[in-house]
């Protein structure tokens, strides 16, 4: 078993729950999907499903679940556990920050991207007709459970959209993940997001927002709805178009720009666009961004390393875009 703070990562470390359990808790709701792992909880429970799937990422979800615990007469002393992908933890932790104007929750990741990203540093939230993550909470799990016997039954495609973010922490360090074995492979990416999270946990300097490198694409792309695209695979697409942003915007040179291709290439992703992209969708989602306090902002590399970029030219975007490499 590997501890990063209040993370565990390695194989069994789901039994670990009544441990790290607050002390008090008399209740809990475990907030999760049909067909997922299960787990034993230690204490009186109740067990609720929601849906899967973005669609499902809503604050219509989020009543349900509240109404459910007050049902189950959950107090500010009792605890949700979420068990589940980004989806799930992201939900779960998001009615745990506003039931009762929050209670404490204990997250237990199901999929490569919720243990080395999703479940990780305390952003919770649902998404909006307009928008991605548009509403949510920064609430801190009291702990985090990664067992990565959770990950048995994680179809291929879950893993390679795990790899996309592992990807981006690649570029933040210059670590080679791959070489690692899973466990600290995981356990090291908990640690490079902890880092950054615990230098600007609510975002306020910029520094957090690095952990968006590769996003802003990956979010339009994801917003333009029609690409069926796991996140991470967007990431990976997003990554490549970030790089080559920088170099347009000469920040980089073409050989780093080479290296992330190689890189996406050796954690099995595709950096090429979907076909049939319109261009001008694209930048009108990009300048809704989050991040975009009034102007194109992306996180570009640079002589610096990677770092919050504003201002971005519209022109630089689109001829970045024409750089890129489509899907046939
Ligand atoms: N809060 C954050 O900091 C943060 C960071 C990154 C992503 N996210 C969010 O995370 C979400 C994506 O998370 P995700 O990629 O884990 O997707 P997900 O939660 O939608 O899970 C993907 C699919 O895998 C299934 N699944 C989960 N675990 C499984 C298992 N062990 N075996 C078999 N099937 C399993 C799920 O039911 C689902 O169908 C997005 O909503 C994204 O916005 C949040």
């Amino acid at each position: 078993v590997i501890r990063v703070g209040e993370v565990w990562v390695g194989a069994g470390v789901r039994a670990a729950l009544a441990e790290v359990l607050p002390a008090g808790v008399r209740r809990v709701a475990v907030v999760t999907q049909a067909g997922l792992p299960s787990l034993d909880v230690p204490v009186e429970h109740e067990v609720i499903a929601i849906g899967d799937g973005e669609s499902c990422k809503t604050l219509a979800t989020v009543e349900e679940l509240c109404r459910r615990f007050a049902r189950a007469g959950m107090t500010r002393a009792d605890c949700v556990v979420a068990v589940g992908g980004g989806m799930v933890t992201d939900v779960g932790g998001f009615a745990a920050a506003t039931y009762h104007r929050g209670i404490a929750v204990v997250h237990v990741p199901t999929t490569l991207l919720g243990m080395v990203d999703a479940a990780i540093g305390g952003k919770t939230g649902v998404n909006l007709p307009e928008g991605k993550n548009l509403v949510g909470a920064f609430w801190p799990p009291a702990a985090v459970l990664c067992d990565t016997e959770m990950l048995a039954t994680l179809p291929e495609r879950e893993w390679r959209s795990g790899n996309g973010e592992m990807a981006k922490y690649h570029f933040l360090t210059g670590d080679d993940l791959l070489a690692l074995p899973l466990e600290e492979r995981i356990a090291r990416s908990v640690a490079i997001k902890q880092d950054v999270v615990a230098s600007d946990p609510e975002e306020r300097t910029g520094a957090r927002a690095t952990l968006n490198y590769g996003h802003t694409l990956a979010h339009a792309l994801e917003v333009a709805g029609r690409f069926d695209l796991r996140h991470g695979e967007a990431v990976a697409i997003g990554l490549v178009f970030a790089a080559e942003l920088a170099a347009e915007l000469g920040r980089i040179d073409g050989a780093r720009v080479g290296e992330h291709l190689a890189v996406i290439d050796a954690y099995g992703l595709d950096a090429s666009l979907p076909s049939g992209l319109d261009h001008d969708e694209l930048l009108a989602l990009m300048a809704r961004d989050k991040k975009a306090l009034g102007s194109l902002t992306f996180v570009l590399d640079g002589p610096a390393g990677v770092e919050l970029v504003t201002g971005v030219a519209p022109e630089a975007v689109r001829a970045a875009l024409a750089r890129m490499a489509v899907r046939p």
